[in-house]
This record gives structure tokens, C-alpha cells and sequence, in this order.
């Protein structure tokens, strides 16, 4: 059966072979004498939703409301908890019935965004390594797209000096993240600015994905919102995915310029209806009453990646220390490259010999080839175990 050529392009990729290697490790690991799975290699935590908002889920799904669609008018009491949320935290007043939107996350919004704002041909802009959704929605609105790479050279930093004039004047849309995934570097506030300022000389729609803003470990995370302009042409996507625990409940929202807003909506309305009210009364909760979540989820995240950095740094493996929380993001040592191994081999190879899954970091574009993503998403027991599971592997192989 054909499919079509959006598909094709898309393609599988790194990921779902990764995916495959588990399942098949998983049950090998049956009757096997091989160690059990340590997953690290997905951004789905172990920590848990603050049981307020859980409780207030399992209540109001008792609300017949929660289980008819709801449509946007109904979505209001969200919308404004966003509004004063985003009062509070940056000083920055929002419209709830113009310049927010609830989202089933923030992938889903990302995604979508290119097709809301693009028409085919387009040219869009991401960063090389980035999160797959940047990616994949702009080879799903059939975009032109430009990769700018990230350095350790340069702390990861964007350098928009790398594009030509006429590359910029063509820019349609620039989608950026920092806190990063996967470097795991907060960025810096300058360079949303100095974004901003391109996307506005160049009538650019400039979207920042931002669903670890309250989950920097050094410095401020930046913010779309902070800088001035966002609503002649920006768009800022969070999620209670990471700060809330709550990646699987799948809610977050959007915020920006008037049109956008309306596209995304428009768009939306044509894909599906809103998140479940009951959903909705929980994300509430979390804005208001667990708006001190996210920072006891940081200081957990932050022994993690401490203890983790030096169980690595114990078996010779040097990590630059990351500045936001949940992930570390490792260099290939040079006599792995030397041994012919790559990020996806390696990433196969430690699988098969140690039971740890790591991410290859070429799944997040070219630019993470040579790099391993972990994520800190088991007790701290687990992470020093997969630490001393590999260093055996390292001293057998090294
Ligand atoms: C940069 C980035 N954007 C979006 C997402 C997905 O967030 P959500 O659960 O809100 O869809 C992730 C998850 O890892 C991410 O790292």
C-alpha cells in the first residue's frame, strides 16, 4: 500500500530502532542471565504528580462535563489560570482569550505550529541537535528547512552569524528550546533576543519550546515572554509534563502573538477537541496551588545529576557538568571512536552488555552524533548502578 511522501521522509529513525533493541532485550532478559533493563533513554520520569492535582483529576472525572468534548469556551478557567500564571512568573500580562491556547503538549504544539503558519516550500529553521518534533512538523507542512548547529565550542549557543542575509530574509518560522534538549544547556536570555530581533526585521515567526522553564539547575531559564515583541511575531509553548511530573496525563498550553494563537486554534479544530475538563481542573491545581512543585523536583534532579557526574567521573569518564535538570548528555570517549563505535552502536553495544538504554544522539539530528543522552529518570540507586554496569564494561573494553 503506498503511503505518502511525508511519511516516507519522516521515516523511522533512530529512535524506534532504539525501541526495538529494548523490546528485544527485555525478553531475552526472561531466562537469561543478562541484568534487567535500566531505561535512561527517555524524558518520562519516575517522580510523581503532586497528589493534589491527582486527587482533583480522579474527582472531577466523576463530573459528566469531563466526559463530553469540550469545546473552547468551556476551556476559560484554564486559560486564565495561565494568564495569571504567566503574571506571576513574568511579569507579563496575557490576554486567556486571545493569546493562550491549551495543548495536549507541547510536541503536539510544536508539531502542529509549522502547518498553521507555513505554506509548502516555506523555509523553516531549527536547531541541530533538537527535539524530533521541531523536525518532523516542519516535514509535515512540506517546509524547506535550515539546521543551525550547536557547538560545545561555542556553550551551545545558536550563532545566527552562520546564516547568509537571504537565508535569514527567507526564514518563515524559527523554532528554538532552550533549557536544550538534548545538551542539557539552560542558554541564555541574550540569545531569544537577539532571535526576536531577527524574527521581527524579517517578519519570521519566531517559536520557543519551553517545557523545562522551571527546570534550569544554574542561571535563569530564558523566556520568550521576557523579551519585547513576542506578540508581533512569537510563540512560547510549556507543558506540565516536566516541572509536574505529568508527561503521560498529556497537557500543556501555549502562549503568543494574537494570529498565531488563532491559527494553531483553527488548526486544532480540525484535528481534535480539547483535553478532558478533569484534566484541565488538575493542570489548574498545579499552576495555583502546586506552583511549588517544580522547585522540589529540581533539587531531586539536581542530586541526581551530582551523584551521577561523579559516578561517571569514578569510572574516567568525564561529562560536562549540565545546567538544566533531568538529562546528562555524554561525549563518545575517543577510544570508543577509535574502536569504530558511533553513537548508535555504542548506545547497542551498552544495551546488550550492561542492560542500560541510553539515547544515540544522532535521533535529535546530525548535530548530536558523537553524543549519548541519559536521562535521570530512576532513583539514585538505579543511576549509580548503571554507572558501575558500564564502568565494568569500560575496563573490559577500554
Ligand atoms: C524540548 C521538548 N519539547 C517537547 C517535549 C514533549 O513535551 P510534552 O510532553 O509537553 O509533549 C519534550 C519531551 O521530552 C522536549 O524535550
Amino acid at each position: 500500500m503506498k503511503v505518502s511522501r511525508r511519511i516516507e521522509t519522516l521515516g523511522q529513525g533512530v529512535f524506534a530502532r532504539n525501541d526495538l533493541r529494548k523490546c528485544a532485550y527485555k525478553k531475552n532478559t526472561i531466562d537469561s542471565t543478562k541484568h534487567n533493563l535500566i531505561d535512561l533513554s527517555l524524558g518520562s520520569t519516575d517522580l510523581l504528580p503532586p497528589p493534589l492535582v491527582i486527587e482533583e483529576i480522579s474527582k472531577s472525572l466523576g463530573d459528566p462535563a469531563s466526559s463530553s468534548y469540550c469545546l473552547h469556551d468551556a476551556t476559560r478557567p484554564f486559560r486564565e489560570a495561565v494568564s495569571s500564571w504567566a503574571q506571576e512568573r513574568f511579569s507579563v500580562t496575557v490576554d486567556p482569550d486571545k493569546e493562550v491556547l491549551l495543548l495536549t503538549g507541547s510536541q503536539e504544539g510544536t508539531a502542529h505550529l509549522p502547518l498553521a503558519v507555513l505554506d509548502p516550500g516555506e523555509r523553516g529553521l531549527i536547531l541541530d541537535p533538537s527535539y524530533p518534533s521541531h523536525l518532523g512538523g516542519l516535514l509535515l507542512a512540506d517546509a524547506q528547512i535550515n539546521r543551525l548547529p550547536l557547538r560545545l565550542e561555542n556553550n551551545w549557543k545558536p550563532d545566527f552569524a552562520l546564516l547568509k542575509t537571504s537565508e535569514l530574509e527567507q526564514l518563515r518560522i524559527m523554532i528554538l528550546g532552550f533549557p536544550h534538549n538534548p545538551t542539557a544547556a539552560v542558554g541564555d536570555q541574550s540569545w531569544l533576543e537577539q532571535a526576536m530581533d531577527i524574527g521581527l526585521r524579517n517578519n519570521c515567526v519566531v517559536a520557543h519550546d519551553n517545557p523545562y522553564v522551571d527546570l534550569a539547575l544554574e542561571g535563569e531559564a530564558p523566556a520568550l515572554l521576557r523579551c519585547q515583541g513576542w506578540r508581533s511575531c512569537g510563540i512560547e509553548f510549556f507543558s506540565f509534563s516536566k516541572a509536574w511530573c505529568m508527561g503521560g496525563l498529556r497537557i500543556a498550553f501555549a502562549i503568543g502573538a494574537e494570529p498565531l494563537i488563532a491559527a494553531l486554534k483553527d488548526l486544532k479544530g480540525v484535528v481534535d477537541f480539547n483535553n478532558s475538563l478533569a484534566l484541565q481542573r488538575g493542570a489548574i491545581l498545579a499552576l495555583t496551588e502546586e506552583a511549588h512543585w517544580p522547585r522540589q523536583i529540581l533539587e531531586i534532579y539536581r542530586d541526581r545529576r551530582d551523584r551521577t557526574v561523579k559516578a561517571f567521573d569514578g569510572i574516567g569518564w568525564k561529562l560536562p557538568l549540565p545546567s538544566m535538570a533531568i538529562y546528562l548528555w555524554l561525549p563518545i570517549p575517543s577510544w570508543a571512536l577509535d574502536r569504530g563505535l558511533q553513537d548508535e552502536s555504542m548506545a547497542a553495544e551498552l544495551l546488550d552488555k550492561t542492560g542500560v538504554a541510553l539515547t544515540p544522539g544522532s535521533g535529535f539530528g546530525q548535530g548530536g552524533s558523537g553524543w549519548l543522552r541519559l536521562a535521570l529518570v530512576r532513583p539514585v540507586s538505579e543511576l549509580e548502578e548503571a554507572v558501575e554496569r558500564i564502568g565494568k564494561w569500560w575496563c573490559f573494553e577500554n
